[in-house]
């Protein structure tokens, strides 16, 4: 316990760049929007007034349409592509053109039911900014006639490389892809990372967006890549609980009443994204509806979303079962038992602690006590054993990607110690 709770603390302040911190140095040099959430998080741990400030930086890379940005680039750093040129100067502070999962709102409630005192001093300000990104999701991210949520690059999902995107990357044609550097195979083994056919699809759609001008009705509804999340459609559903606890806190009822009709969408979402070939949520290509064949383990955030259907849950629950039972350290971020299992190789397989987090706290809200102690014991293991990285192998229990994580170790401080 102790001499890790120092480590964490260590890591949040060395990653600690004034109002923002890094995820890790060399391999992720800037802001990212969820990792900045996760990390304002563990330092209300021990600083909530850096907690605020954390969440606050984050927003000054909103844009005039609300999109919070995936990345905001604070200062040059070669040691990472893309940088900004390469998305093409999109806001008066430099930032990515795609969005990434909306853990902000719960967040942000957390810190406020922390100190109400501070909350209330702190809240009113970021509070509009929370609606409008919403909002934007909402309008932005959802094609006419669905209600769930679509990512338009796998890197908006925040899961890059997941099996779930296999099929809609397959389609994206990556010819006349202009010629460019990896820099995080300098950092990590190609063996952890994304293949380079991944990335050269990765940057295509990155020039698609820059070249229409990162015009978000256009990729949502035309682009070469949209995919129905079911991690960023569950994350976004108990966010929009949490911003209307927070309205109601502020007494902004014209607010309360448009998450109403956010809400009421919420089922139709989910019965969208299940997939009883699986007897799991899954992701759906948009262009295509056809369904990811293979188990993420965001698609146990159903109950953190805040969705219980009795019928589907008794499958979901066997499902969760079997992969808890196929993985010594779980939650494997893919099937440990489908042919794309890959135990090292980001995000088809490896186990990450922010996902454990979210699972686990969901089916502790619903009383799924056992598994929910389960994931976090198992998260609090693989740490103790290999330390604070970016992921872990759930079958030796190896730390994989960046080491010296600033997420993990807001995790460990926050819930798995
Ligand atoms: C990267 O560069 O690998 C990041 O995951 C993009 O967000």
């Amino acid at each position: 316990g102790y001499d890790l709770d120092k480590r964490a603390i260590q890591i949040l302040r060395e990653n600690s760049w004034g109002d923002y911190t890094l995820p890790t140095k060399g391999l992720y040099p800037y802001q990212w929007n969820w990792d900045s959430m996760f990390v304002a998080l563990g330092f209300s741990e021990i600083d909530l007034d850096r907690a605020w400030t954390e969440v606050e930086s984050l927003f000054q890379g909103q844009w005039k349409n609300g999109m919070a940005a995936h990345i905001v680039f604070r200062r040059d750093s070669p040691s990472y592509f893309p940088g900004p040129k390469v998305w093409g100067g999109t806001h008066d502070v430099p930032t990515s053109g795609c969005s990434q999962p909306p853990v902000a709102a719960t967040i942000v409630r957390d810190l406020y039911e922390k100190n109400p005192e501070i909350g209330k001093q702190r809240l009113p300000e970021l509070f509009p900014r929370l609606m409008r990104w919403h909002r934007w999701f909402h309008t932005m991210r959802v094609i006419s006639g669905g209600s769930a949520i679509a990512v338009t690059h796998p890197w908006e999902s925040g899961r890059d490389n997941s099996p779930d995107w296999d099929d809609a990357l397959a389609d994206v044609d990556p010819t006349g892809v202009t010629p460019y550097q990896r820099k995080d195979l300098g950092h990590v083994d190609a063996a952890m990372r994304p293949t380079n056919a991944e990335y050269d699809r990765y940057i295509k759609l990155v020039e698609y967006g820059r070249d229409c001008g990162w015009d978000h009705t256009q990729i949502t509804r035309e682009g070469p890549f949209a995919v129905a999340d079911p991690g960023i459609t569950f994350i976004l559903m108990r966010a929009d609980r949490d911003l209307q606890a927070l309205a109601k806190y502020l007494d902004k009822e014209s607010a309360v009443h448009e998450i109403d009709t956010w809400l009421y969408r919420d089922q139709i979402a989910a019965s969208y994204l299940w997939n009883d070939e699986i007897n799991a949520y899954s992701a759906r290509n948009l262009r295509t509806g056809q369904h990811a064949d293979g188990v993420s383990s965001v698609g146990f955030l159903s109950y953190y979303g805040g969705i219980t259907k009795p019928k589907r849950d008794a499958k979901l629950q066997k499902t969760l079962s079997r992969i808890l039972d196929a993985a010594p350290y779980s939650v494997p971020s893919f099937d440990p038992q489908h042919p794309k299992f890959d135990s090292r190789r980001y995000w088809r397989g490896p186990t990450w602690a922010i996902v454990n987090y979210l699972i686990a706290r969901g089916l502790e809200e619903y009383g799924f006590e056992e598994k929910a102690t389960r994931i976090r014991l198992d998260t609090r293991k693989v740490i103790q054993e290999s330390g604070f990285f970016e992921y872990f192998d759930p079958m030796t229990g190896e730390g994989s990607g960046g080491n010296h994580f600033t997420w993990t170790a807001a995790i460990w401080l926050a819930w798995a110690s």
